[in-house]
């Protein structure tokens, strides 16, 4: 506050307080004419009503002085006054501070116990798990879905969420994926050929002449990220493109898409925000709740003797 609205403040507060300060002892020694009859001698409606005079009830008076007596004190004590700010050294800034510090330190303590776990450990503690269930909707779920089945641009984490190292390295640093755009390196054939190429690795409806004619190009340019097989990897975030999860769409129009142009999918850091000891808990809940939501592997089939 300027020293200008500092003295408009204080001279206001002054002038309100004095006020009432001044009306509080005036009021009680001033004088009022009393006729005989105990009235003022004011008379209403026609004569039918005396104006009679009573004194204010004590605890009405007492009320008021101690209301008074509060303001000053407040005033002294806690910041208000202009720029004076009251003999405490209150701000509510430090209260916040200390009221963060103190919630610190109760999370602290609480996930001491969870710190020497390994998320596959956590991953089977109920209490972590609700923990862990719960920042999750807090943090991640507007973009990864509430029960983390993904969206448009956003992939599903029931995909590689059982694997609790490179979910903590992806969701504490972050990652950029990018897919460059093939478009001018390839031609609209070409991109033709290995999006129909792309769909038949999931068995997705595709065109077979087209498929074939683009696995050459794919073991050209795509394999350095999606690998051989177009398993994808996890380091640079190169998708699965053999299973019937996608982050832009599975029909040929979208893989097109992806394909001509590129993708840059950005999934932000959670190091500064959350911390590992969160962290920790969310990839706990998502493991969990990947092995829970994933179909039952078919249990290998015995060698014949
Ligand atoms: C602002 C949206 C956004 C939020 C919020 C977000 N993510 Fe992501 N996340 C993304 C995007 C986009 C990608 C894909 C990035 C890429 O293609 O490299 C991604 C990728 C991931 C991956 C890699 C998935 C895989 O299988 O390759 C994991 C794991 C992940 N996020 C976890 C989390 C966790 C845990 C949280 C909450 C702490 C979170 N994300 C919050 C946008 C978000
Ligand atoms: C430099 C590494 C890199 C190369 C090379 C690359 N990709 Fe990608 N690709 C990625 C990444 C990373 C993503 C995920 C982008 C995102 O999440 O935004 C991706 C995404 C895709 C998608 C979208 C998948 C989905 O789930 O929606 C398709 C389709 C795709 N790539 C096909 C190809 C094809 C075909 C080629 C070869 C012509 C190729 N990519 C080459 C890194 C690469």
């Amino acid at each position: 506050m300027s020293l200008f609205w500092s003295i408009y403040v204080g001279v206001l507060i002054a002038g309100n307080l004095g006020l009432a300060t001044f009306l509080y002892f005036y009021g009680t020694r001033v004088k009022i004419p009393i006729e005989g009859d105990g009235t003022t001698g004011h008379s209403w409606d026609n004569g039918k009503l005396r104006e009679s005079v009573r004194k204010l009830p004590r605890w009405w008076a007492l009320m008021s002085l101690a209301s008074l007596v509060a303001a000053i004190g407040y005033l002294v004590l806690f910041p208000g006054f202009g720029n004076f700010k009251g003999v405490l050294g209150w701000t509510s800034a430090q209260e916040v501070r200390q009221a963060r510090e103190e919630n610190a330190n109760k999370l602290d303590a609480l996930f001491a116990r969870y710190r020497l776990y390994s998320v596959d450990r956590l991953s089977e503690d109920d209490v972590a798990l609700q923990y862990g269930h719960r920042l999750f909707q807090d943090n991640c779920a507007a973009c990864h879905g509430a029960m983390a089945e993904g969206g448009y641009g956003f992939p599903a984490l029931t995909v590689n969420g059982d694997d609790g190292d490179f979910v903590m390295a992806t969701a504490l640093n972050g990652r950029n994926g990018v897919m460059p755009p093939w478009g001018a390196v390839l031609g609209e054939q070409g991109v033709s050929e290995v999006a129909n190429y792309v769909l038949s690795l999931s068995g997705s409806p595709h065109d077979a002449a087209r498929a074939q004619a683009g696995a050459a190009r794919f073991k050209e340019t795509c394999v350095a990220c999606h690998g051989a097989d177009g398993k994808g990897s996890k380091a640079v975030g190169a998708p699965d493109l053999t299973d019937r999860s996608w982050i832009y769409g599975g029909d040929l129009a979208s893989v097109t898409q992806s394909i001509r142009h590129g993708r840059n999918g950005i999934m932000p850091a959670w190091k500064n925000r959350l911390g590992e000891d969160q962290v920790r808990m969310i990839a706990a809940w998502l493991r969990h709740h990947t092995l829970r939501e994933r179909p039952p592997q078919a249990a290998p089939v015995a060698a014949a003797p």
